[in-house]
């Protein structure tokens, strides 16, 4: 995988680590400390400068409130998400909506649709996220990439794939809270990209699905799977 200057992390689960060519540090889905499959060596932020959040679902923001009072990032996500972080101490929020393109740090990114549900875990009580959703990261070099969030398969990834046109698709494909693997494969025929990074597997007994499978039922895309913490690029 050519990533022409990007040095992209697994941390496990959904959260991504990017370095971009220009310097600036993404983080996308900041779930670190209390996420099995992150590497010790990992669960220190040193820095970052964008966080992309998909949906207020724990396993995606559980540590963006704490991240985004360390180092003041720019923090995306859908108004509803984004005004709760901003409340709970994000200094630098950057709200859009699905369909919507912003440049932030030194990235281009494209607020998607995604199928799956958006509730917020605030203490006792569970407030509404607004929608889940993903994103289509443009990089100045031109790669670009689709994190799909957590979510069923959905027509409409025919569209990201006219519009946008991912090289680079991170699909979740661990079932029971997002797409199995015959899932993630369909989504694979709509979205036609050169490389699926499969993600949302094996960080729970109920997430069964695996990249082998994916790959069998998917042969026409090559399947990347990332060991959490080994950088690549
Ligand atoms: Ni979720
Ligand atoms: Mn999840």
């Amino acid at each position: 995988m050519d990533l022409k200057g990007i040095k992209l992390t697994w941390l496990g689960h959904a959260t991504f680590r990017i370095e971009t060519p220009g310097g600036k540090t993404v983080i996308i889905d900041p779930w670190i400390m209390g996420n099995p499959m992150c590497p010790e060596a990992d669960k220190t932020v040193k820095k970052v400068d964008v966080l992309l959040c998909t949906h207020g679902h724990g396993d995606h923001i559980g540590d963006a409130v704490e991240i985004a009072k360390q180092h003041n990032p720019v923090v995306v996500g859908i108004p509803e998400l984004a005004r709760w972080l901003g409340k709970k101490g994000a200094k630098q929020v950057a709200e859009m909506n699905k369909g919507g393109t912003q440049t932030v740090g030194d990235i281009q990114v494209t607020m998607v649709h995604a199928d799956h549900s958006c509730g917020i875990q605030d203490g006792d009580e569970l407030i509404y996220g607004g929608e889940a959703c993903g994103y289509v990261i443009r990089f100045s070099n031109g790669v670009k990439i689709y994190h799909a969030g957590d979510t069923n398969v959905f027509g409409d990834m025919a569209i990201i794939r006219d519009l946008y046109a991912p090289q680079i698709a991170m699909l979740p494909m661990g079932d029971h809270y997002t797409m199995g693997p015959r899932e993630a494969a369909y989504a694979c025929t709509l979205l036609k990209p050169q490389f699926v990074i499969p993600m949302h597997f094996g960080t729970f007994p109920v997430l069964t699905g695996r990249p082998a499978e994916l790959q069998k039922l998917a042969p026409q895309v090559q399947v990347f799977e990332m060991k959490p913490g080994v950088t690549i690029g």
